[in-house]
């Protein structure tokens, strides 16, 4: 295989995944929107944030604390970074994996300023020691630190700053019960329309000044799997393609030829996805199917496959969850070309 070939191979692996590379991540700071009226989609949830937020600023009090559920790629660090912006206040950034004891958190909340909004991503990750310093923090405004160690410890209590504690995670499953019901506020997002991710993608070639044609923006659309982030993605993609081909703008042809190129078919199926749906089908024979066992044959971690690509394979109606496990359904067979064994189902 050549390089070339390679380089191409790779990128097809993960074309389509909702999850960022940490570049990508960069990359997507300048494409966030940064008012609510700018986040394209999730009326309901936009609709109950304005209440909370306006209300909040009528009182000239910090809004309550929020969490933000949802699958990678749909939003929440935009969301929280919007509630910042609408507030006027601070924006400090953090994580559960990145607040391993502690005292990393309590160094944090005695650094905030009045009204700043916290930003805790992959809240699910926080180890129960931390946890705990945040259930009075968030609570009370208060924060009790141990001083010393043996008989002469003792436990001294500061004062905190008014906050608003901002969540995010792809599980609320994890999130311990105690730490969810400290929250005011818990906004679920949800997969996209085609109609709102065309209106991401035609905004997102505005920002990077690519002509693309409103039917190749729906082109884009239609295969991002309900998530922004994909869009985005394969926008960038296409305006690579377009620019190493010599096209000025992007119509639906030069959108068809590069999605192609890179491995995402009409559903915005990439090659894992095709794995796995191959798999269920061909290799297990129809039978359910344990995520574990899933995980394993595809190569990829059982968290990836439940957080990553069963959300949209679901929506699709391309696969079904039950008690036992796993299925394909008869429109992944047909999507793959394969024909179904009837004789294998349950
Ligand atoms: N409603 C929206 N309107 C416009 N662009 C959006 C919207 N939601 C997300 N995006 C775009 O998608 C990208 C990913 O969004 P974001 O980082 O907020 O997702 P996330 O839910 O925090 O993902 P993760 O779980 O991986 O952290 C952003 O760069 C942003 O440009
Ligand atoms: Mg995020």
């Amino acid at each position: 295989m050549s390089k070339r070939e390679l380089d191409l191979e790779r990128l097809q692996d993960h074309v389509a995944t909702p999850q960022a590379s940490d570049q990508e991540r960069r990359s997507e700071v300048s494409l966030r929107p940064q008012t609510l009226a700018d986040f394209v989609g999730q009326r309901d949830l936009v609709g109950h944030l304005e209440v909370v937020l306006g209300s909040a600023k009528a009182r000239h009090q910090s809004a309550d604390h929020l969490l933000f559920a949802g699958p990678p790629g749909l939003g929440k660090t935009s969301l929280a970074s919007i509630v910042a912006a609408e507030m006027g206040s601070g924006f400090r950034v953090t994580s559960g994996p990145v607040l391993s004891r502690p005292g990393d958190l309590a160094a944090l909340l005695t650094d905030l300023h009045d009204g700043d909004v916290l930003f805790i991503d992959e809240l699910h990750r926080l180890s129960r020691a931390v946890e705990e310093v945040l259930y009075p923090a968030m609570e009370d405004l208060r924060l009790d630190v141990m001083i010393g160690r043996g008989p002469s410890a003792r436990s001294i209590r500061l004062d905190l700053p008014n906050f608003t504690l901002v969540g995010a995670t792809t599980r609320t499953g994890l999130v311990a019960a105690p730490l969810r019901d400290r929250f005011g506020f818990i906004g679920q997002l949800d997969l996209y329309d085609v109609d709102e991710l065309t209106t991401i993608a035609k905004r997102t070639a505005g920002l990077l000044e690519v002509s693309l044609d409103p039917a190749a923006a729906g082109v884009i659309a239609s295969r991002s799997r309900g998530t922004p982030r994909i869009a985005n993605r394969l926008l960038r993609r296409v305006r690579d393609f377009a620019s190493v081909k010599g096209h000025d703008r992007v119509n639906v042809k030069v959108a068809t030829d590069a999605l192609a190129l890179f491995g995402v078919d009409e559903f915005g199926l990439d090659k894992i996805d095709r794995r796995i749906l191959t798999l269920l089908c061909e290799q297990f024979a129809a039978q359910p199917v344990g995520l574990t066992t899933l995980a394993h044959a595809c190569g990829e971690e059982a968290f990836t496959i439940e957080d990553a690509y069963e959300p949209y394979l679901l929506r699709a109606g391309l696969m079904i969850r039950t008690p036992r496990g796993r299925v394909a359904t008869e429109r992944a067979y047909e999507h793959l070309g394969l024909h179904q064994r009837h004789e294998g189902l349950f």
